[in-house]
């Protein structure tokens, strides 16, 4: 079975989706790892560390994808400046794992069940226990939560820590995060391990105790119904919540230096949090992140990838955060993609595909020339008319 890692710097991706360390233990279990010319680079993997692990390294082709059983990605399936649309590459039966960002990419979705491809989108794997170290929406977002804090106080003009000096005492940094999820409590330990007063804002009552267990203080939404939702996460709250929750954390947001927000419903736009008012009346050389970026925003100045000052506060809308970590968020990240690998592969090193597998069922996208997950199918329905 040949299992090929893409190059994805095409595309401006600087992750890769394996590791000579993850190469080293697919070799071992009996898998034929190909690896692109230069994929690990831009994370720093040389291709000689995936020779010396096991892997064959050669250059992009089509022959190569042609050849692949499994393709492992980090970035959706997009179209190669010599090869074309990456999706038609992929030979019948062949399977794909990556951020396949399948509602954002819905005729390659179509694609892939025409060609009867395998499409496992490591966005559908389940958020049960025994997936966890499948995870890699949490391994990523816990990467941009930490990085998030960093890009804050690389700006801020001030320290973080109190600091007691014979030049006199500084007080410490006031942080507010909105959304305590994977990133959001990443967010709360950076800003404490650096000494600034952090303060949350969330809508489930469950993230309470998480947040006062690394030293945050709760923002007490009173009156507010939960906003716990299925599975964990948040349920899309009205308008008239959201007002008074802005009203709630104005004051917050007035007193802070930093605002870290990270908050986010599945499958909607991401929850105006911070009005262009509440910017204006943090104090100036005031810094806020906003991770929320790539859904839309939680502060009305975002703009991904730009940065905005208004009144003095500088707002950053950093997109694919992990990205500006990739040595480390690649190796999180091909160890989530190998544990799911191994859930497809059978004793013998054949590709075995059981739709009944509680981790491979919810996740497979499309497979036997179907659209097989209900939500996709159901949006696409939806496209057509
Ligand atoms: P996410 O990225 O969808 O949302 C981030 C945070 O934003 C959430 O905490 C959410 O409650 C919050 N949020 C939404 N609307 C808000 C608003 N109006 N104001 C303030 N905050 C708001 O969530 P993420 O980080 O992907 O995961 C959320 C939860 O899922 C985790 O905390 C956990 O309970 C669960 N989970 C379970 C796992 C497992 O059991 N294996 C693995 C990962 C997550």
């Amino acid at each position: 079975m040949i299992v090929l890692v893409a190059n994805e710097s095409v595309t401006g991706e600087s992750r890769v989706a394996a590791t000579p360390e993850t190469v080293k233990k697919m070799v071992e279990a009996g898998l034929e790892i190909r690896v692109e010319a230069g994929a690990g680079e831009a994370a720093y993997f040389s291709d000689a560390e995936f020779s010396e692990a096991g892997a064959t390294v050669e250059p992009a082709s089509t022959a190569g994808r042609q050849a692949a059983d499994v393709l492992l990605k980090v970035g959706p399936l997009g179209e190669l400046p010599d090869l074309g649309a990456e999706a038609a590459l992929l030979k019948q039966g062949a399977v794909v794992i990556g951020f396949l960002d399948p509602f954002g990419h819905l005729e390659t979705v179509s694609a892939l069940a025409a060609g009867s491809v395998s499409a496992l989108p490591v966005e559908f794997v389940p958020r049960i226990t025994r997936a966890q170290s499948m995870d890699a929406l949490s391994s990523q977002a816990s990467i941009a939560g930490y990085k998030a804090v960093l890009l804050a106080a690389g700006r801020l003009p001030r320290y973080f820590p109190l600091l007691m000096t014979a030049a006199g005492t500084i007080r410490p940094a006031r942080v507010v995060v909105m959304g305590a999820g994977v990133a959001g409590l990443q967010a709360i330990a950076t800003a404490r391990r650096l000494g600034a007063l952090v303060e949350v804002s969330d809508i489930r009552p469950a993230v309470k105790e998480q947040i006062e267990s690394l030293g945050g203080r709760f923002i007490e939404l009173p009156d507010m119904e939960t906003g716990e939702g299925a599975g964990g996460y948040a349920k899309e709250m009205g308008e008239d919540f959201l007002r008074r929750q802005r009203e709630i954390l104005t004051e917050h947001v007035a007193a802070a230096n930093v605002v870290i927000t990270t908050a986010a419903v599945p499958g909607k736009p991401a929850p105006r949090l911070m009005s262009a008012d509440m910017v204006r009346r943090m104090r100036p050389g005031g810094v806020i992140v906003d991770i929320a970026a790539e859904r839309g925003g939680n502060c009305e100045l975002t703009r991904p990838d730009e940065e905005v000052v208004e009144a003095g506060v500088i707002i950053l809308g950093p997109t694919n955060v992990a990205g500006s970590m990739p040595t480390d968020a690649s190796a999180m990240y091909a160890r989530n993609v190998l544990e799911l690998l191994k859930e497809i592969v059978d004793e013998e090193g054949a590709l075995h595909i059981d739709t009944d597998n509680d981790v491979v069922g919810p996740t497979l996208l499309t497979h036997g020339g179907e659209v097989v997950h209900q939500a996709v199918a159901g949006r696409l329905e939806e496209a057509k008319h």
